[in-house]
């Protein structure tokens, strides 16, 4: 086995296995927001990259992709079922996003996640040099730094959860909850998206554990009954915004934004929501306020469209069919009651695009909507003003996305309150251009000056400051 300094554990690698209509088969960057984060700092630092390839029921040696070494860890059909769709999607999913859906509970679920967890944590604990730093992400991994600690003491361990850390009386309904608790501690440092998610955290272990807690420093005993320092604070994640905003000035980009325009009729007002299709996203509550709108004709079909893109996400899940149905069956009942002849009301998309379309669609958005009812961060809010170079452009953002801890600038809403999503909606299509100017100056230089690289490095300097405290030297 080859020994890295620097190890990334994720559920999804930045990879992809594809299996094209012809039966061909290829490897795809996986264009997410944290392989971009993290590509240039595993570049640098010959690191590599442990986690899952997308498919069920397949073994792959280990590979180099574009300058990152690839571990792949396998999944079986089951384990794809009881760890990754039940276990991570139908049970933690719901129950740290407030309970938005009711969460399940299958002990089967558990089993199979202790299962999978561990071999995530073999396959790090085999690549990682001696004294590596091993940085360990999201919710589908929580068990990896405590058994990566028990193989390895001698690793610096890191962990950053994507989503929110929901309230000590949600929480609490985990079955499993020292359990998980008990996982994240092996780590060094415990990274949020919002301080109120590390405050949860925190608060946690104080009622389950009773263990002294200095703000963001928890005191943790080990097996020796000596104390470790675990840091548990906030490390907003955000985007490559030099990234984005080079992107949107490209003027074939700009060519495009143009196209998209034309062929919705050039209404005066664009209005986009971008989402994976889940129902953290608040899409129902976003298309009856709409739908409301045009109904009392405080919008209308003339002058205003909303394009909704929909990408599809966990379609095995039977609250994400569910979901799909339900918004499917809205826009169809809106789209039947409002649109006219060449002007329709929503165009609805549900279909993953490239970055470079996405850009020109948020360049051709007059108003963004993020109206989800809980969010970790939501990075689309951060790209679509990274994308708004010439200062236009207006962000309805939900007060229920780590987004809003930042982009204060942003028309805030509650989602929740369709009549306040309302008025904010014609607001923002409203707003005079000088306000418009005025509010994205200040957006753009916020994700400008907080950008992804400034996430990582900070979380890992924080690491490697604390490895150097816990292992006892200056
Ligand atoms: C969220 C999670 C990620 C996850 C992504 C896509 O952003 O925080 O961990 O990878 O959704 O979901 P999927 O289940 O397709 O990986």
């Amino acid at each position: 086995d080859a020994a890295y300094d620097m190890i990334v554990v994720s559920n999804r690698l930045p990879v992809d296995y594809l299996r094209g209509p012809d039966g061909e088969t290829t490897w795809k960057s996986s264009p997410g927001g944290l392989v971009t984060a993290l590509e240039p700092v595993m570049r640098a630092a010959d690191g590599a990259w442990v986690g899952w390839a997308g498919v069920a029921d397949r073994e792959f040696d280990p590979f180099e992709y574009d300058g990152i070494n690839i571990i792949p860890v396998p999944l079986s059909e089951s384990e794809l079922e009881e760890y990754y769709e039940g276990f991570s999607n139908d049970t933690l999913w719901p129950l740290y996003h407030d309970v938005i859906a009711p969460p399940s509970f299958h002990r089967e679920w558990w089993d199979a996640y202790v299962r999978v967890n561990r071999r995530f944590a073999e396959a790090a604990a085999r690549a990682a040099s001696p004294g590596a730093v091993v940085w360990v992400q999201d919710y589908q991994l929580q068990l990896v730094p405590r058994m990566l600690r028990e193989k390895r003491p001698d690793l610096v361990i890191g962990f950053f959860n994507h989503i929110p850390f929901p309230a000590y009386g949600i929480y609490s309904q985990l079955p499993w909850r020292r359990q998980v608790l008990d996982g994240l501690l092996g780590a060094d440092v415990i990274g949020f998206q919002r301080a109120a998610d590390a405050g949860n955290f925190t608060r946690a272990v104080r009622r389950l554990f009773g263990y002294a807690t200095r703000g963001s420093v928890l005191d943790v005993p080990g097996p020796d009954g000596e104390v470790r320092h675990v840091v548990a604070r906030q490390f907003p994640i955000s985007i490559d915004s030099a990234g984005f905003e080079e992107l949107a000035r490209r003027p074939d980009v700009q060519a495009r934004a143009h196209e998209i325009r034309e062929s919705l009729g050039n209404p005066q007002t664009i209005m986009l929501g971008v989402d994976r299709l889940d129902y953290t996203k608040g899409i129902r509550h976003r298309l009856k306020a709409f739908g409301e709108l045009l109904r009392d004709g405080r919008l209308s079909v003339e002058d205003v469209t909303l394009v909704q893109v929909a990408s599809p996400s966990r379609e095995r899940v039977e609250t994400y069919r569910q979901l799909r149905d339900e918004i499917e069956l809205m826009v169809g009942r809106l789209n039947g009651d409002y649109s006219t002849l060449g002007h329709q009301a929503i165009a609805y998309l549900h279909h993953g695009y490239p970055r470079e379309e996405m850009v020109a669609l948020y360049l051709a958005a007059d108003v963004m909507l993020v109206t989800a009812l809980r969010d970790g961060m939501n990075l689309v809010a951060k790209e679509f003003v990274a994308c708004s170079f010439d200062d236009d452009g207006v962000l309805v953002l939900s007060e229920f996305t780590g987004a809003s801890d930042e982009l204060r600038q942003a028309i805030l809403v509650n989602p929740h309150d369709i009549e306040g999503l309302k008025d904010a909606m014609v607001e923002a299509a409203q707003m005079p251009r000088k306000e418009r100017a005025r509010r994205m100056r200040a957006l753009r230089k916020r994700v400008r000056e907080n950008d992804v690289a400034k996430w990582s490095s900070t979380f890992l300097k924080t690491l490697t400051g604390a490895g150097i405290i816990a292992s006892g030297v200056p």
